[in-house]
């Protein structure tokens, strides 16, 4: 069986690989390069676990050869997090109970960043419509909708803080949560 060789930088770091032109892009990255927070539901574009970040637009990587992505920026959910501090949509889904068993949540998350990307202050409604295409067989929604509300606010703060603290802050590392005076 031919393969091609493609090289691919996966959250930040050029990953390489000999593949064959059937492979998805969810089987490159789950078994392939050990990425198995991306999930598989369906296979068939229909359930959103398998959604990632492609040249920075959200992608269903079951939708997605892996040849296509050579040369292109892949991020996953592996790459949401600043070592060991949640990115706010995690953060969000955790504080929220924006999960049960969890196997949609990181193609949510994925999903939700991009749409967080597009509209940084979502009506319910538009989060609603941005995660359309992701389902959840157990929450009902609510408590994601609610995780994706506390990232927009933190997301937000997080945002505003360098200019709020734009006095120096000398010798002193830049936070990245919102600053509490002193
Ligand atoms: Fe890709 Fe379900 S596994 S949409
Ligand atoms: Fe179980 Fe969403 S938490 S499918």
């Amino acid at each position: 069986m031919s393969t091609q060789h493609i090289t691919v930088t996966v959250n930040g770091e050029a990953r390489e690989a000999d593949v064959e032109p059937r492979l998805l892009l969810v089987h490159l990255l789950r078994d392939t390069f050990g990425l198995t927070g991306t999930h598989v539901g369906c296979d068939t574009s229909n359930c959103g676990a398998c959604t990632v970040h492609l040249d920075g637009e959200s992608a269903k990587s079951c939708t997605v050869l892996a040849v296509q992505a050579d040369g292109r920026q892949v991020k996953t959910i592996e790459g949401m997090a600043d070592g060991a501090t949640l990115h706010p949509l995690q953060q969000g889904f955790w504080d929220q109970h924006g999960l049960q068993c969890g196997f949609c949540t990181p193609g949510m998350i994925m999903q939700a960043a991009w749409l967080l990307e597009q509209n940084a202050d979502p009506s319910e409604a538009e989060i609603r419509e941005g995660i359309s295409g992701n389902l959840c067989r157990c929450t009902g929604y609510v408590n994601i909708v609610k995780a994706i509300q506390q990232a927009a606010v933190s997301l937000s703060e997080a945002a505003s803080a360098p200019v709020v603290a734009g006095e120096t802050t000398e010798g002193q590392a830049v936070s990245a949560e919102p600053a509490a005076a002193g």
